[in-house]
């Protein structure tokens, strides 16, 4: 069986206590079809990174966290920044490059490779988000072999981001295929529309390594429809 990765991306949502709610429910839940081969990961906004993570340490829970941008500095006087080391405190995992943040914040290719080397120096996991091949140039010139096991990227087509029209699962299969020959058989995960219903058609696919959830990871009970179906 292959390693997949299920990562919720709660985006802009959730207070603290939401948040509890949400671990609450979800570690409750009988059979919640967590196992070795699947690796789940919830990226919350900063501020419920410390009710999640003492929830998941209390609970004995595999669920890993990841955050979802990191300051591409150290630390420092940036303000308003979060930088790597007080992620490193709660996260495995960083999500960088994401369309919403090209899109809405100005984030470029130079600040996407300023913030995967910065993941890569503390060993944390960067969890690159592209919509197409061409945003992959500047990570390959940066990425060698040995920084490989540090990198997962997921393919979000942008048309499938919370449109409820998921890409065709060939389709992303055979783009997941091309990302493996050009980064060395990096794990490749799905994006964009993902539900309990649809998962499986994606996990199944050869080169398909998982999925990345938005809005449908917001519901405890979808997401470990989610996790059980992969
Ligand atoms: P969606 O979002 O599942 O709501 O389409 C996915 C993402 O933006 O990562």
């Amino acid at each position: 069986m292959k390693q997949l990765f299920i990562i919720a991306n709660w985006k802009s949502n959730k207070t603290e206590l939401e948040a509890k709610k949400w671990i609450q429910e979800v570690l409750s839940i009988k059979d919640q079809g967590l196992s070795i081969e699947k690796e789940i990961i919830i990226c919350p906004s900063f501020p419920c990174l410390t009710i999640l993570k003492s929830y998941i340490l209390n609970h004995h829970s595999l669920i890993k966290l990841g955050a979802q941008n990191i300051s591409p500095f150290d630390e420092g006087a940036y303000t308003g920044e979060v930088n790597v080391k007080q992620i490193k405190e709660f996260a495995d995992y960083v999500l960088i490059g994401h369309s919403e943040r090209r899109k809405n914040f100005g984030e470029t290719e130079e600040t996407v490779v300023q913030k995967i080397n910065m993941t890569t120096r503390y060993n944390l996991i960067s969890v690159l988000c592209i919509s197409d091949l061409s945003q992959l140039s500047n990570v390959k010139i940066q990425n060698d072999d040995s920084n490989q096991n540090n990198l997962i990227i997921a393919y979000e087509p942008l048309f499938a981001i919370g449109s409820g029209q998921a890409d065709i699962p060939e389709n992303a299969d055979q783009i997941a295929a091309e990302i493996k020959k050009e980064l060395n058989n990096v794990s490749v995960l799905y994006g964009g529309s993902v539900t309990s219903e649809n998962v499986s058609n994606f996990t199944k696919m050869p080169n398909i390594d998982g999925v990345l959830v938005g809005g449908a990871s917001l519901d405890p009970l979808e997401f470990s429809k989610i996790i059980k179906n992969a």
